[in-house]
Protein backbone atom coordinates (compact mmCIF):
# COMPACT_ATOMS: atom_id res chain seq x y z
CA UNK A 1 0.00 0.00 0.00
CA UNK A 2 1.78 3.46 -0.68
CA UNK A 3 1.65 5.74 2.28
CA UNK A 4 0.97 9.29 0.38
CA UNK A 5 -2.90 9.14 0.49
CA UNK A 6 -4.48 12.24 1.90
CA UNK A 7 -6.67 12.36 5.13
CA UNK A 8 -4.19 11.87 7.29
CA UNK A 9 -5.74 14.28 10.06
CA UNK A 10 -3.90 12.35 13.04
CA UNK A 11 -0.36 12.84 12.27
CA UNK A 12 -0.72 17.25 11.51
CA UNK A 13 -2.91 16.97 14.36
CA UNK A 14 -0.53 16.05 16.82
CA UNK A 15 2.64 18.47 15.25
CA UNK A 16 0.46 21.40 15.88
CA UNK A 17 -1.19 20.23 19.22
CA UNK A 18 -4.89 19.74 18.39
CA UNK A 19 -7.50 17.18 17.89
CA UNK A 20 -7.83 15.21 14.47
CA UNK A 21 -11.49 16.91 14.30
CA UNK A 22 -9.62 20.68 14.19
CA UNK A 23 -7.96 19.94 11.58
CA UNK A 24 -9.61 21.10 7.78
CA UNK A 25 -8.95 18.55 5.56
CA UNK A 26 -7.97 19.85 2.31
CA UNK A 27 -5.88 17.09 1.13
CA UNK A 28 -9.19 14.14 0.13
CA UNK A 29 -10.93 14.84 -2.86
CA UNK A 30 -15.05 14.50 -1.55
CA UNK A 31 -18.41 16.66 -2.23
CA UNK A 32 -17.72 19.64 -0.52
CA UNK A 33 -21.56 20.17 0.02
CA UNK A 34 -21.51 16.74 1.73
CA UNK A 35 -23.34 13.23 1.08
CA UNK A 36 -27.40 13.76 -0.47
CA UNK A 37 -29.10 15.06 1.97
CA UNK A 38 -31.87 11.35 2.95
CA UNK A 39 -28.49 9.49 3.57
CA UNK A 40 -27.79 10.06 7.27
CA UNK A 41 -31.85 10.01 7.63
CA UNK A 42 -31.61 6.86 6.18
CA UNK A 43 -28.60 4.76 8.18
CA UNK A 44 -29.91 6.10 11.22
CA UNK A 45 -33.64 4.40 9.93
CA UNK A 46 -32.26 1.35 8.95
CA UNK A 47 -29.05 0.13 10.63
CA UNK A 48 -30.63 -3.00 11.50
CA UNK A 49 -29.84 -4.17 8.07
CA UNK A 50 -26.48 -5.07 9.57
CA UNK A 51 -28.00 -7.96 11.80
CA UNK A 52 -28.20 -9.99 8.42
CA UNK A 53 -26.01 -10.88 5.86
CA UNK A 54 -26.69 -9.03 2.67
CA UNK A 55 -26.80 -10.37 -1.04
CA UNK A 56 -23.27 -12.16 -1.54
CA UNK A 57 -22.70 -10.18 -4.96
CA UNK A 58 -24.47 -6.70 -4.26
CA UNK A 59 -26.93 -7.69 -7.67
CA UNK A 60 -29.77 -5.04 -5.96
CA UNK A 61 -27.09 -2.29 -6.17
CA UNK A 62 -26.02 -3.02 -9.36
CA UNK A 63 -29.35 -2.79 -10.56
CA UNK A 64 -30.12 0.36 -9.12
CA UNK A 65 -26.65 1.48 -10.85
CA UNK A 66 -27.83 -0.08 -14.49
CA UNK A 67 -31.43 1.19 -14.33
CA UNK A 68 -30.37 5.05 -13.87
CA UNK A 69 -27.60 4.31 -16.45
CA UNK A 70 -30.06 2.82 -18.55
CA UNK A 71 -27.79 -0.20 -19.02
CA UNK A 72 -27.89 -4.14 -18.85
CA UNK A 73 -27.63 -5.21 -15.07
CA UNK A 74 -25.17 -7.82 -16.48
CA UNK A 75 -22.76 -5.01 -16.93
CA UNK A 76 -22.03 -3.99 -13.90
CA UNK A 77 -20.60 -5.52 -10.73
CA UNK A 78 -20.68 -3.60 -7.25
CA UNK A 79 -17.57 -3.47 -5.22
CA UNK A 80 -16.07 -2.66 -1.79
CA UNK A 81 -15.11 0.82 -3.65
CA UNK A 82 -13.55 1.12 -7.11
CA UNK A 83 -10.27 0.75 -5.51
CA UNK A 84 -11.48 -3.11 -5.04
CA UNK A 85 -11.73 -3.39 -9.07
CA UNK A 86 -8.17 -1.57 -9.26
CA UNK A 87 -6.74 -4.36 -7.75
CA UNK A 88 -8.66 -7.24 -9.06
CA UNK A 89 -8.55 -6.23 -12.75
CA UNK A 90 -4.75 -7.05 -13.68
CA UNK A 91 -4.99 -10.29 -11.90
CA UNK A 92 -8.41 -11.02 -14.03
CA UNK A 93 -7.44 -9.98 -16.87
CA UNK A 94 -3.88 -11.70 -16.32
CA UNK A 95 -2.24 -8.54 -17.46
CA UNK A 96 1.38 -8.50 -17.88
CA UNK A 97 2.29 -5.24 -19.52
CA UNK A 98 0.65 -2.20 -18.42
CA UNK A 99 0.51 1.30 -19.55
CA UNK A 100 -0.43 4.25 -17.09
CA UNK A 101 -1.50 7.44 -18.68
CA UNK A 102 -0.01 10.05 -15.78
CA UNK A 103 0.66 11.77 -13.36
CA UNK A 104 -1.85 10.36 -12.14
CA UNK A 105 -3.68 8.28 -8.93
CA UNK A 106 -0.99 6.24 -7.17
CA UNK A 107 -2.74 3.13 -6.45
CA UNK A 108 -3.31 1.98 -10.93
CA UNK A 109 0.49 1.43 -10.27
CA UNK A 110 0.37 -0.14 -6.80
CA UNK A 111 -2.05 -2.31 -8.36
CA UNK A 112 -0.10 -3.58 -11.38
CA UNK A 113 3.29 -3.53 -8.90
CA UNK A 114 1.42 -6.01 -6.42
CA UNK A 115 0.46 -8.47 -9.20
CA UNK A 116 3.99 -7.56 -10.98
CA UNK A 117 2.69 -6.45 -13.37
CA UNK A 118 5.33 -5.24 -16.09
CA UNK A 119 4.35 -1.25 -15.93
CA UNK A 120 5.26 1.76 -18.25
CA UNK A 121 4.28 5.37 -17.96
CA UNK A 122 2.95 8.17 -20.34
CA UNK A 123 3.45 11.38 -19.21
CA UNK A 124 2.21 14.92 -19.50
CA UNK A 125 3.93 17.74 -18.74
CA UNK A 126 2.92 20.99 -16.83
CA UNK A 127 4.31 23.21 -19.87
CA UNK A 128 1.47 21.58 -22.20
CA UNK A 129 -0.78 22.10 -19.27
CA UNK A 130 -0.76 18.47 -18.50
CA UNK A 131 -3.06 18.15 -21.90
CA UNK A 132 -2.40 14.51 -23.23
CA UNK A 133 -0.48 13.59 -26.13
CA UNK A 134 -3.20 11.17 -27.79
CA UNK A 135 -0.71 9.97 -30.95
CA UNK A 136 2.02 9.16 -28.13
CA UNK A 137 -0.61 7.22 -25.75
CA UNK A 138 -2.13 5.33 -29.10
CA UNK A 139 2.03 4.45 -30.00
CA UNK A 140 2.48 2.94 -26.30
CA UNK A 141 -0.99 1.14 -26.10
CA UNK A 142 -0.13 -1.04 -28.91
CA UNK A 143 2.94 -2.32 -26.49
CA UNK A 144 0.59 -3.26 -23.37
CA UNK A 145 -2.69 -5.24 -22.73
CA UNK A 146 -4.08 -3.30 -20.02
CA UNK A 147 -4.25 0.76 -20.31
CA UNK A 148 -5.23 3.05 -17.32
CA UNK A 149 -7.05 6.55 -17.89
CA UNK A 150 -8.41 8.45 -15.30
CA UNK A 151 -11.14 10.99 -16.84
CA UNK A 152 -11.25 13.71 -15.30
CA UNK A 153 -7.76 12.64 -13.62
CA UNK A 154 -6.24 13.61 -10.44
CA UNK A 155 -4.83 15.50 -9.51
CA UNK A 156 -4.48 17.36 -13.40
CA UNK A 157 -7.78 17.44 -13.71
CA UNK A 158 -7.52 17.22 -17.68
CA UNK A 159 -10.83 15.71 -19.12
CA UNK A 160 -9.91 14.08 -22.13
CA UNK A 161 -12.86 13.79 -24.77
CA UNK A 162 -15.41 10.81 -25.15
CA UNK A 163 -14.83 10.79 -28.91
CA UNK A 164 -11.09 10.79 -28.58
CA UNK A 165 -10.81 8.12 -26.03
CA UNK A 166 -13.39 5.80 -28.19
CA UNK A 167 -11.20 6.10 -30.78
CA UNK A 168 -8.37 5.08 -28.77
CA UNK A 169 -10.43 2.19 -27.58
CA UNK A 170 -11.42 1.20 -30.99
CA UNK A 171 -7.53 1.65 -32.60
CA UNK A 172 -6.66 -0.99 -29.99
CA UNK A 173 -8.76 -4.23 -30.19
CA UNK A 174 -6.44 -6.46 -28.21
CA UNK A 175 -5.61 -3.74 -25.61
CA UNK A 176 -8.13 -3.33 -22.38
CA UNK A 177 -8.61 0.47 -21.49
CA UNK A 178 -9.98 0.70 -17.75
CA UNK A 179 -10.99 4.19 -17.73
CA UNK A 180 -11.77 5.78 -13.78
CA UNK A 181 -14.82 8.18 -14.38
CA UNK A 182 -14.13 8.92 -10.25
CA UNK A 183 -14.83 12.44 -10.54
CA UNK A 184 -16.37 13.10 -13.54
CA UNK A 185 -20.00 13.57 -11.97
CA UNK A 186 -18.06 16.92 -10.56
CA UNK A 187 -18.07 18.06 -14.13
CA UNK A 188 -20.74 20.21 -16.14
CA UNK A 189 -22.38 18.29 -18.83
CA UNK A 190 -20.94 15.13 -17.45
CA UNK A 191 -23.16 13.08 -19.40
CA UNK A 192 -21.61 13.90 -22.76
CA UNK A 193 -18.19 12.37 -21.61
CA UNK A 194 -18.79 9.45 -19.75
CA UNK A 195 -18.19 5.95 -21.68
CA UNK A 196 -20.33 4.39 -18.85
CA UNK A 197 -22.99 3.25 -21.53
CA UNK A 198 -20.41 1.91 -24.14
CA UNK A 199 -20.71 -1.95 -22.46
CA UNK A 200 -20.48 -2.63 -26.97
CA UNK A 201 -17.07 -2.09 -26.72
CA UNK A 202 -15.40 -5.63 -25.54
CA UNK A 203 -12.16 -4.05 -24.42
CA UNK A 204 -13.31 -1.18 -21.67
CA UNK A 205 -14.55 -1.31 -18.42
CA UNK A 206 -15.22 2.36 -16.48
CA UNK A 207 -15.04 3.20 -12.78
CA UNK A 208 -17.89 5.03 -10.92
CA UNK A 209 -16.81 5.82 -7.44
CA UNK A 210 -19.48 6.72 -5.21
CA UNK A 211 -17.40 7.67 -2.31
CA UNK A 212 -16.52 11.16 -4.03
CA UNK A 213 -19.46 12.36 -5.46
CA UNK A 214 -21.89 11.15 -2.67
CA UNK A 215 -19.45 11.67 0.00
CA UNK A 216 -19.84 8.69 1.52
CA UNK A 217 -15.77 7.23 0.98
CA UNK A 218 -16.21 5.34 4.83
CA UNK A 219 -18.90 3.10 3.19
CA UNK A 220 -17.07 2.19 0.58
CA UNK A 221 -18.94 1.76 -2.44
CA UNK A 222 -17.90 1.79 -6.42
CA UNK A 223 -19.01 -0.02 -9.74
CA UNK A 224 -17.72 -1.19 -13.18
CA UNK A 225 -19.31 -1.53 -16.16
CA UNK A 226 -17.96 -3.54 -19.56
CA UNK A 227 -19.29 -5.75 -21.48
CA UNK A 228 -20.13 -8.94 -20.14
CA UNK A 229 -17.21 -11.15 -21.47
CA UNK A 230 -14.77 -8.70 -19.40
CA UNK A 231 -17.70 -8.86 -16.13
CA UNK A 232 -17.43 -12.59 -16.07
CA UNK A 233 -13.37 -12.79 -16.01
CA UNK A 234 -13.93 -10.51 -12.99
CA UNK A 235 -16.75 -11.94 -11.19
CA UNK A 236 -14.09 -15.48 -10.70
CA UNK A 237 -12.18 -12.80 -8.42
CA UNK A 238 -15.40 -11.46 -6.51
CA UNK A 239 -15.28 -12.52 -3.10
CA UNK A 240 -18.96 -12.62 -1.62
CA UNK A 241 -19.89 -10.22 0.41
CA UNK A 242 -17.62 -7.63 -0.72
CA UNK A 243 -20.03 -4.75 -0.16
CA UNK A 244 -21.23 -4.83 3.66
CA UNK A 245 -24.97 -4.71 4.17
CA UNK A 246 -25.14 -0.89 5.13
CA UNK A 247 -23.11 -0.02 2.26
CA UNK A 248 -26.08 -1.86 -0.14
CA UNK A 249 -28.88 -0.80 1.27
CA UNK A 250 -27.41 3.13 1.00
CA UNK A 251 -26.72 2.72 -2.48
CA UNK A 252 -29.86 0.84 -3.58
CA UNK A 253 -31.82 4.26 -1.14
CA UNK A 254 -30.04 6.49 -3.29
CA UNK A 255 -31.09 4.98 -6.88
CA UNK A 256 -34.69 4.33 -5.81
CA UNK A 257 -34.50 7.58 -5.88
CA UNK A 258 -33.52 8.96 -9.71
CA UNK A 259 -35.19 11.67 -9.85
CA UNK A 260 -32.82 13.37 -7.13
CA UNK A 261 -29.68 12.49 -8.71
CA UNK A 262 -29.69 15.20 -11.86
CA UNK A 263 -30.46 18.09 -9.32
CA UNK A 264 -27.64 16.65 -6.91
CA UNK A 265 -24.99 16.98 -9.47
CA UNK A 266 -26.26 19.98 -11.22
CA UNK A 267 -26.01 21.86 -7.45
CA UNK A 268 -22.79 20.20 -6.78
CA UNK A 269 -21.46 21.34 -10.33
CA UNK A 270 -22.78 25.11 -9.21
CA UNK A 271 -21.19 25.23 -6.36
CA UNK A 272 -17.92 23.74 -7.18
CA UNK A 273 -17.96 25.93 -10.43
CA UNK A 274 -18.52 29.36 -8.53
CA UNK A 275 -16.17 28.28 -5.72
CA UNK A 276 -13.17 27.41 -8.04
CA UNK A 277 -13.42 30.94 -9.59
CA UNK A 278 -13.43 32.48 -6.19
CA UNK A 279 -10.47 30.38 -4.88
CA UNK A 280 -8.88 31.63 -8.09
CA UNK A 281 -9.72 35.05 -8.00
CA UNK A 282 -8.58 35.57 -4.01
CA UNK A 283 -4.86 34.08 -6.04
CA UNK A 284 -4.82 35.94 -8.47
CA UNK A 285 -1.72 37.83 -9.19
CA UNK A 286 0.06 35.77 -6.11
CA UNK A 287 3.83 35.48 -6.54
CA UNK A 288 5.41 32.02 -6.55
CA UNK A 289 2.04 29.81 -7.19
CA UNK A 290 0.50 28.89 -10.86
CA UNK A 291 -2.45 27.18 -10.65
CA UNK A 292 -3.79 24.80 -13.31
CA UNK A 293 -7.07 25.45 -14.88
CA UNK A 294 -10.04 22.10 -14.74
CA UNK A 295 -13.47 21.59 -14.53
CA UNK A 296 -13.30 19.59 -11.20
CA UNK A 297 -12.90 20.81 -7.33
CA UNK A 298 -9.14 19.66 -6.73
CA UNK A 299 -7.09 22.38 -7.57
CA UNK A 300 -3.28 21.48 -9.02
CA UNK A 301 -0.85 24.61 -8.42
CA UNK A 302 2.71 24.50 -8.89
CA UNK A 303 5.13 26.89 -6.74
CA UNK A 304 8.32 28.60 -7.81
CA UNK A 305 10.15 29.85 -4.30
CA UNK A 306 9.01 27.22 -1.90
CA UNK A 307 8.96 23.45 -1.43
CA UNK A 308 5.44 21.58 -1.71
CA UNK A 309 6.95 20.71 1.88
CA UNK A 310 7.38 23.94 3.01
CA UNK A 311 3.84 25.10 2.05
CA UNK A 312 2.24 22.17 3.79
CA UNK A 313 4.12 22.98 6.85
CA UNK A 314 2.91 26.67 7.15
CA UNK A 315 -0.75 26.51 6.08
CA UNK A 316 -0.79 23.28 8.55
CA UNK A 317 0.48 25.82 11.38
CA UNK A 318 -3.03 27.32 10.53
CA UNK A 319 -4.97 24.00 10.54
CA UNK A 320 -5.26 23.39 6.62
CA UNK A 321 -4.27 19.60 5.65
CA UNK A 322 -3.35 20.17 1.66
CA UNK A 323 -1.89 17.32 -0.71
CA UNK A 324 1.66 17.27 -1.14
CA UNK A 325 2.23 15.81 -4.91
CA UNK A 326 5.64 15.26 -4.78
CA UNK A 327 4.85 11.61 -4.83
CA UNK A 328 2.61 11.22 -8.00
CA UNK A 329 4.48 10.08 -10.34
CA UNK A 330 5.34 12.85 -13.08
CA UNK A 331 5.03 15.57 -10.54
CA UNK A 332 8.19 17.17 -8.13
CA UNK A 333 8.34 19.23 -4.94
CA UNK A 334 6.95 21.89 -5.93
CA UNK A 335 2.87 21.00 -6.94
CA UNK A 336 0.80 20.66 -4.47
CA UNK A 337 -3.29 19.97 -4.26
CA UNK A 338 -5.88 21.62 -2.38
CA UNK A 339 -9.87 20.31 -2.45
CA UNK A 340 -12.24 23.03 -1.89
CA UNK A 341 -14.82 23.33 0.73
CA UNK A 342 -17.05 25.91 1.39
CA UNK A 343 -16.38 29.23 0.65
CA UNK A 344 -15.44 30.47 4.04
CA UNK A 345 -12.50 27.64 4.19
CA UNK A 346 -11.06 28.04 0.83
CA UNK A 347 -10.73 31.58 0.98
CA UNK A 348 -8.78 31.60 4.35
CA UNK A 349 -6.79 28.51 2.56
CA UNK A 350 -6.11 31.36 0.21
CA UNK A 351 -4.97 33.77 2.55
CA UNK A 352 -2.72 30.97 4.66
CA UNK A 353 -1.45 30.46 1.33
CA UNK A 354 -0.56 33.98 0.68
CA UNK A 355 0.71 34.38 3.97
CA UNK A 356 3.22 31.32 3.41
CA UNK A 357 4.44 32.48 0.18
CA UNK A 358 5.22 36.10 1.19
CA UNK A 359 7.18 34.71 4.82
CA UNK A 360 9.27 32.52 2.52
CA UNK A 361 9.60 35.32 0.41
CA UNK A 362 10.77 37.71 2.83
CA UNK A 363 13.28 35.31 4.03
CA UNK A 364 14.76 34.41 0.78
C1 LIG B 1 -8.97 8.59 -9.23
C2 LIG B 1 -9.41 7.74 -8.09
N1 LIG B 1 -9.95 6.55 -8.36
C3 LIG B 1 -10.35 5.74 -7.37
C4 LIG B 1 -10.21 6.11 -6.05
C5 LIG B 1 -10.66 5.14 -4.99
O1 LIG B 1 -11.88 5.51 -4.48
P1 LIG B 1 -12.92 4.48 -3.84
O2 LIG B 1 -12.21 3.18 -3.63
O3 LIG B 1 -13.36 5.09 -2.58
O4 LIG B 1 -14.03 4.33 -4.86
C6 LIG B 1 -9.66 7.35 -5.72
C7 LIG B 1 -9.50 7.76 -4.31
O5 LIG B 1 -8.96 8.77 -3.96
C8 LIG B 1 -9.25 8.20 -6.78
O6 LIG B 1 -8.72 9.40 -6.53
Amino acid sequence: MIHGHGGNKQLLADRIGCAPEDIIDMSANLNPLGPPKRVHDFIRENIYVIHALPEPDAAGMSKGFADYQGIDPDCVIAGNGTTFFIYALPLALGAKKALILGPTYADYEDACAAHHVNIHHCLTVAENNFVPDLDQLSAKAEQADLVFICNPNNPTGTLIDKQDLETLIHRHPGTCFMVDESYLPFVPEAEEYSLVTQTHLPNLVVLSSMSKIFRIPGLRTGFLTGAKALIQKIMVHYQPWSVNALAQAVIKEIYNHPEDILPFYRQTRAFVAKERRNFVHALAGTQGIRIFDAPVFFVLAQLDRISAAQLCRRVGDDGFLIRDCSNFKGLSDQFVRFSLKTNDINQALAQSIKKALAWEQTKS
